[in-house]
């Protein structure tokens, strides 16, 4: 597939890698200097290259958003038309210190994006990885049991391609609903930041779940 990455910071520049050491093509876009997206590009080893939001945006099968939520109506103007585009996205509504969710409880970030753009098919997912273990469960073994990772979206096919990716990268897609569920698993991506990034732990505990399953 072509992917897009509307925003090529820590789990954009990750996740873009991953999809084009998988097999896809790849145009890396959004970050404040072009040498970075170049440096990704070249450090993908794939057929990945740098470019606009728009560039990304056009021809593409699926685009991950994943930027700040302040700057999504940014990288969304640049990107331009992205009806009945694929949008995969792991972007969680914070404030500017991320210190707390804006949109919570009786909706999500995924279904405000949604509303933002109604011709394109929003399917929420990644947001409840650290991006720290990103190339690690890509380099694991696949025959080992994967981490599951759950997504959600309105559109079927859209969640076909969303799945696909998860696969690619080397989780077990769950199915968690429609997009409504992700007032639920929003919070849940907070929480595991705050394991990863807070505890003591490091971004391994985002795993004690999985781990505990196995027990
Ligand atoms: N990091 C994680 O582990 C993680 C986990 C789950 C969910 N998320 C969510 O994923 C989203 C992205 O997080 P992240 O950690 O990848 O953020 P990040 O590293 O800050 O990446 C954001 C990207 O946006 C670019 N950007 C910011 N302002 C810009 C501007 N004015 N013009 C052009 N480009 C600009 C940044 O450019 P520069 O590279 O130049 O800064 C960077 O490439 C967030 O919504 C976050 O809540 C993150």
């Amino acid at each position: 597939m072509r992917i897009g990455i509307l925003g090529s910071g820590l789990m954009g520049g990750k996740l873009g890698t991953v999809f084009a050491r998988a097999g896809h093509e790849v145009v890396f876009s959004y970050a404040r200097s072009r040498q970075t997206l170049t440096r990704l590009a070249r450090a993908a080893k794939g057929r990945a290259r740098a470019g606009t939001p728009a560039d990304a945006a056009r021809d593409a099968d699926a685009l991950l958003l994943a930027v700040h939520w302040s700057r999504i109506d940014d990288v969304l103007k640049q990107a331009g038309d992205v009806s009945g585009k694929v949008i995969v996205s792991c972007s969680l509504p914070m404030n500017h210190d991320d210190t707390k969710l804006v949109v919570a409880h009786t909706s999500s970030g995924a279904e405000v994006l949604a509303r933002k753009v109604r011709r394109a098919h929003v399917v929420a997912a990644f947001s409840t990885v650290p991006s720290e273990v990103l190339f690690d469960v890509f380099a694991a073994p696949r025959k080992t049991r994967r981490p599951s990772l759950a997504y959600c979206g309105e559109d079927e096919d859209a969640k076909e391609v969303a799945a696909g990716l998860i696969r690619d990268v080397g989780f077990d897609p769950v199915d968690a609903g429609p997009l409504r569920i992700a007032r639920y698993i929003e919070p849940f991506s907070l929480l595991v930041a705050q394991l990863a990034y807070e505890g003591k732990g490091g971004p391994e505990l985002a795993y004690r779940f999985e781990r505990y399953r196995r027990m």
